[in-house]
């Protein structure tokens, strides 16, 4: 296996201090649930979460979907939230949106909760692999298809840790 650096962590840092500004700007100091996609969400939410002026709450979801490189195609509720979101603003934070199924899976499965406002954050988009359409407003980074892990991403539960974000090649 090797690891190739794509970003370093100070770029993703400035990255997200942007894209924490662009997301204060667009709920207009309301209150916003975020809704963290464990496990790989956790860097980034971290990091959001303490650039944004925003007042939030903190929640959390897992779904599985996932095997190795390759999507199974079926995603499933592995944890649900812990609260209601029913009309509330809301940011789901992802890590990548990748075929989009997952991301998919869940902005159906939030919508019947009938949030006032839902929107997307995702530190990574594989455009190239897009399955499903999916309305993110929030992008850090576009990739190419390319299997990257590293802050927050994984491969096979390994690399979660690294500060910044690498291409795997096995
Ligand atoms: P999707 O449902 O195909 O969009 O896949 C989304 C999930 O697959 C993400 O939440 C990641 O956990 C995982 N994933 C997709 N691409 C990568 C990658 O390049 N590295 C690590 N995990 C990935
Ligand atoms: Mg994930």
């Amino acid at each position: 296996m090797r690891l190739e650096p794509l970003f370093p962590a100070d770029l993703l840092h400035a990255r997200i201090l942007e894209l924490a500004e662009e997301i204060d700007a667009a709920f207009g100091g309301e209150p916003v649930v975020m809704i963290g996609v464990l496990r790989g969400c956790v860097h980034f939410y971290s990091e959001l979460a303490r650039a944004m002026k925003t007042p939030t709450s903190m929640d959390f979801i897992q779904v599985m979907s996932y095997q190795g490189t390759e999507s199974s195609g079926e995603v499933q509720l592995v944890k649900d939230l812990s609260g209601s979101i029913g009309d509330k603003n809301v940011l789901l934070v992802e890590d990548i949106y990748d075929t989009g199924r997952t991301l998919d899976y869940l902005m159906g499965n939030l919508q019947n909760r009938q949030p006032k406002r839902l929107e997307v954050a995702a530190l990574l988009r594989k455009r190239e692999r897009h399955i499903m359409d999916v309305p993110v407003q929030f992008v850090g980074f576009e990739i190419p298809d390319q299997f990257v892990v590293g802050y927050g991403l994984d491969y096979d539960g390994e690399f979660r840790n690294l500060p910044g974000i690498y291409i795997l090649s096995l």
